[in-house]
């Protein structure tokens, strides 16, 4: 089978699917790649790179979309507002790999179906064992928690560190990180690294024990959040009174902090607006929020993806697609995630004849879209 690695064409993607390291490794499972050229040139992979690790370079992204059987992608379908440039070129039976919102931008992978192509979506890998090296979104997510933290100390008018000089003493900032899943565990990480005073909070009573282990205090809200976690270790949606309830709560612990990273979401749902704009306006000027959940609608009401918005003193980041920042080392975590799922695949017999009701679990979960028609419980329903 060939693989086809495209240049990715999410505004300010510097992510690509492949690292030159993997195409022998690739080619060991009998795959051939074809890369797009100047595919790697936003991580510094030229296409010499990728000769030299036995890939092929084609000169144009037609070339490879039509020669490809397996297409690899970083952001494709609804994860790519310019993916309807590539649809005219998808081949029935072709395979699409890559994040693509299947649940919350569907209509993305339901023009896949419609091509009859067949699509396996990243962020469905199942968060189990077994499935930890394929899974993308956790190593995304640890970039993104890594740079959130490097933009607030960036932006903020205070260093993070105690500091003592002959001049005085400098205090620590005080940064309190929202969400306590994988982004929020490493800005945790991160800003204590920095030398911050870290708190953390999450709606999962079973993270107190992650943010303690990172060296942050957690905060805990006096909020009945029985059944807040799904079997698979997600967060559920609060209800109305409920989230207005913790708005009210965290806006009491907001107010103490300069720094605010959020990184609060809900699989597939808008994510829970936890900062409202009252909130801001009590906040300290000079106050950062680097809101992770900007994509999702946003944690913060003020919230602009894609923009730093100035309010009353508070700057507030919409931060968008943050591991494309940090090029190199994402590409290769990706890529290796990229390539133990597509291994895994080919063992299994999902490439070859990939079908829904296969018996392995990351095979059956991951695919959306076979046939001409979306295969995926979760996603054929908010689909239509
Ligand atoms: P996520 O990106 O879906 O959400 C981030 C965090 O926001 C979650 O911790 C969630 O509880 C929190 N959140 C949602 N609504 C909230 C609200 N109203 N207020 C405050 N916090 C709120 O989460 P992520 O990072 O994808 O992790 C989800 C789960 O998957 C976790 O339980 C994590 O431990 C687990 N996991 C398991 C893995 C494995 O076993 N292979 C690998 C990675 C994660």
């Amino acid at each position: 089978m060939r693989l086809g690695v495209l240049q990715e064409t999410y505004p300010n993607e510097r992510r690509v699917a492949l690292i030159p390291a993997l195409a022998p490794q690739y080619a060991k499972l009998g795959f051939e790649a074809l890369v797009q050229s100047g595919a790697g040139a936003g991580a510094y992979h030229t296409d010499d790179a990728y000769r030299q690790a036995g890939a092929q370079v084609l000169p144009t992204r037609e070339a490879v979309l039509a020669e490809a059987d397996i297409i690899l992608t970083v952001r494709t379908a609804g994860a790519n507002p310019n993916f309807e440039a590539d649809l005219p070129y998808i081949r029935a039976g072709q395979i699409w790999v890559g994040f693509m919102e299947p649940l919350y931008r569907p209509q993305g992978v339901q023009q896949l179906a419609a091509r009859g192509a067949t699509a396996f979506a990243m962020e469905l890998i199942p968060r189990i064992t077994r499935a930890q090296s394929m899974d993308a979104l956790s190593s995304m997510a640890t970039v993104a928690g890594y740079k959130a933290v490097l933009l607030a100390a960036h932006l903020s008018p205070s260093m993070f560190p105690l500091l003592m000089s002959a001049a005085g003493t400098v205090s620590p900032a005080r940064v309190f990180v929202i969400g306590a899943g994988v982004a929020g565990l490493q800005a945790m990480a991160t800003a204590k690294r920095l030398g911050a005073a870290v708190s953390g909070y999450d709606v999962r009573p079973a993270t107190r024990e992650q943010v303690e282990s990172v060296g942050a205090k957690f905060v805990e809200l006096p909020l009945e959040v029985a059944g807040a976690e799904t079997a698979g270790g997600y967060a559920r949606a609060l209800e109305e009174d409920t989230l207005r309830r913790q708005q009210d709560l965290l806006g009491e612990h907001l107010i103490q902090h300069e720094v605010v990273i959020t990184t609060a979401a809900v699989p597939g749902k808008r994510a829970p607006l936890l900062i409202p704009r009252r909130v801001v306006e009590a906040m300290p000027a000079g106050s950062v929020i680097v809101d992770l959940a900007a994509e999702w609608s946003g944690n913060c009401e003020l919230t602009q993806p894609g923009e730093i918005v100035q309010h009353g003193g508070v700057s507030i980041v919409g931060a968008v697609n943050l591991p494309a920042t940090a090029p190199i080392d994402a590409s290769m975590l990706y890529s290796r995630n990229l390539y133990n799922l597509l291994a895994h695949l080919h063992k299994v017999g999902m490439l070859a004849e990939p079908t829904p009701d296969h018996t392995d679990e990351i095979a059956r979960e991951t695919l959306v879209a076979l046939g001409g028609r979306i295969t995926h419980p979760r996603v054929a329903p908010s689909a239509g």
